[in-house]
This record gives structure tokens, C-alpha cells and sequence, in this order.
């Protein structure tokens, strides 16, 4: 099973991810029982294949993957440092790496569709660890797993989306995911140019997620169960669906959406506010001591939940 976008999982599949990811948790925490997990999966081996820049993913698949006892190779600049850079398609090259007998073959490319590609030439698992402004699967698991974590709940919340909606693939994701369950409302704050893509809000008016747009933070965050901040991510590449691909000039950050001391007072005391990270200077570092930031705890929840999305996959549990 490849895992290229967030709509292909239910909320059944997600229950028991979000167990097996507690599961692992709890091995990795017991000296007796980390040691015994990485025994598991010896001999098996996951490419991790990075044509973009990438801390977390890149590093959490890697821990994720020797956790459970496989080997790990790859690169993490395909771009520059694989036949890439002499011409070859990816299709070629994942071919190649798929000949070697992968467990799971990880991808992240700056086209949007790349793992979709790599995948109509691929025996193993692909999973898309961020393709251009598509999709960021994973990192929606992470994110909604960290909202179970936090909020106790999927369903009947007020999230709240902000910054770069237009090249946010993980925002994309996780809006798509969210549509999945009863009573949650959308707000997406951004400004006109840096809207969410008309195909995600399509997607969600179809399943019945109210959604509204406003680049006003006091409306934006008032009643939220959970603020979802994101940067602006100049280098990725523009889809058609979104203003921002019309406008010339690549957008400055706006001040008005950098979260600090005032948003902090505009948001309720039970928020939570996440963030994929990087962040680079949307929320002030002043924030990280509000008990309702959680972006830290988001992030490390990823290496948990990849191991078990590769456990699962590797298993046919999914
Ligand atoms: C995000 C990504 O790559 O889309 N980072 C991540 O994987 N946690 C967000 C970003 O780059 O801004």
C-alpha cells in the first residue's frame, strides 16, 4: 500500500494507527522492551529519498525505521547528488532503487504529483513525505494524532489555519483529514493572495465541513479549539488553484501574523497551537513557554507514528 495523500485514510484506520503509534511509545520508553523492537524488522531495508530540504520527516523516518530494527539509506539531495542532476526521471530512478528489494521507499520532491509518479514504477511502499504544494500525508497523521493527544478528541473542534494556505501542503492534509468527522469548523486566516487552495475547500464543501476565510486575527482566533500556524514557504512551487499564482511578487510576511503576546490574549486558555515546523519567525519564540504551544511535542509525536504507519504498511494491516 502506498501512502500518497491523506484521503485515503478513515477515521477507523487512524484509531489504530494512533494505537499502535501509543503502543510504540510505550516499547520505546522501556529500556527492556526499545531493545526488543529493534529486533523486528532486521534485514529489511527503508530508502529514504529526499529531493527537498527536510529536518523532521527526513530524520523522524530514520529513527522511526532503525527503532523497529531496519536499515536505513538514502539522501538527503537527491537533487544535486543523485543522477537527478545528469537528467534521469524519477520514474528511472526509483525504478533502479526499487530493483534493491526496499522495505519502503520514502519520498520528498518539489514537484507537486511527485510521489504519485514514483509510485505507478514502484513494487514497494512509496510513501510521500511532501511533494511540491500537493500533500504532506504523514505529517497529517502526526497532526491529527497530536490533536487526539491534546484535545482528547477528532470531532466537534474549531481549527484554525494560518499563514501560507496556498503552499501549506500540510495544512492541505490535514483540512482534508479533519473533513473525515462530525462537527468540526475550519477558519483558514491568510490573506487573499496566500488563500487555501480552491481544490482543498471544494473537497471539504462536499463533505459538509463549514469553513470560513478572514485575514482578521480577532475573529480568527476567537473560539478556537486549536491554531494551526504555518511560514511562508517561498521556495515551493505555486499551483494554479490559489491567487498567489497570478501575483508576481513573492509575498512578505505580513506582521499582523506573527503570533506573539497579542494573539496569545486573542486565543482561549484551552487552544492549542501547532505548527509542522520550521518556523522561522511567525511565532515569536516569547510563545513557546504559553502551556498551549505544542509544536515541540507535535513534532516529536512523528517518530511514533511513523513507526506505526511502516509497521503497519509492512504488516498489510492497513
Ligand atoms: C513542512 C513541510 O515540509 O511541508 N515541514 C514538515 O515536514 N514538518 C512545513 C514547512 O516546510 O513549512
Amino acid at each position: 500500500m502506498h501512502i500518497l495523500s491523506s484521503e485515503q485514510f478513515t477515521p477507523e484506520m487512524l484509531g489504530d494507527i494512533f494505537n499502535a503509534a501509543d503502543e510504540f511509545r510505550k516499547q520505546v520508553e522501556d529500556d527492556t522492551a526499545r531493545r526488543e523492537l529493534a529486533g523486528r524488522y532486521t534485514g529489511e531495508i527503508l530508502a529514504n529519498i529526499f529531493y527537498a530540504p527536510s529536518t523532521r520527516t527526513r530524520l523522524s523516518f530514520d529513527f522511526a525505521a532503525q527503532r523497529l530494527g531496519m536499515g536505513v539509506l538514502g539522501t538527503e539531495d537527491a537533487e544535486q547528488f543523485s543522477s537527478a542532476a545528469k537528467g534521469e526521471t524519477l520514474e528511472d530512478s526509483i525504478r533502479v532503487i526499487d530493483e534493491y528489494g526496499p522495505a519502503v521507499i520514502v519520498i520528498r520532491h518539489k514537484q507537486t504529483g511527485a510521489a504519485d509518479r514514483a509510485a505507478r514504477v514502484s513494487s514497494a511502499p512509496i510513501f510521500n513525505a511532501g511533494d511540491g504544494s500537493g500533500e504532506h500525508p504523514t505529517q497529517a497523521l502526526l497532526d491529527a494524532y497530536t490533536i487526539r493527544r491534546e484535545k482528547g478528541r477528532l470531532d466537534s473542534l474549531n481549527v484554525v489555519f494560518g499563514g501560507d494556505l496556498a503552499r501549506g501542503r500540510t495544512a492541505r492534509s490535514l483540512t482534508k483529514l479533519l473533513a473525515q468527522f462530525e462537527g468540526n469548523r475550519i477558519t483558514f486566516i491568510s490573506t487573499p493572495e496566500l488563500a487555501m487552495g480552491s481544490d482543498v475547500k471544494l473537497y471539504i464543501e462536499k463533505r459538509g465541513l463549514p469553513f470560513s476565510e478572514t485575514d482578521d486575527l480577532e475573529t480568527g482566533l476567537a473560539g478556537a479549539d486549536v491554531i494551526y500556524w504555518t511560514r511562508l514557504q517561498k521556495e515551493r512551487p505555486i499551483d494554479g488553484s490559489t491567487g498567489v499564482a497570478d501575483s508576481e511578487e513573492e509575498p512578505e510576511q505580513d506582521p499582523r501574523f506573527i503570533l506573539g503576546r497579542r494573539a496569545l490574549e486573542l486565543m482561549p486558555e484551552d487552544a492549542i497551537i501547532m505548527h509542522p515546523l520550521p518556523r522561522v519567525n511567525e511565532i515569536e519564540p516569547s510563545v513557546d513557554n504559553d502551556k498551549r504551544a505544542v509544536y515541540f511535542r507535535q513534532a516529536g509525536n512523528g517518530m511514533y507514528v511513523r513507526m506505526a504507519l511502516i509497521d503497519m504498511v509492512l504488516r498489510g494491516a492497513l
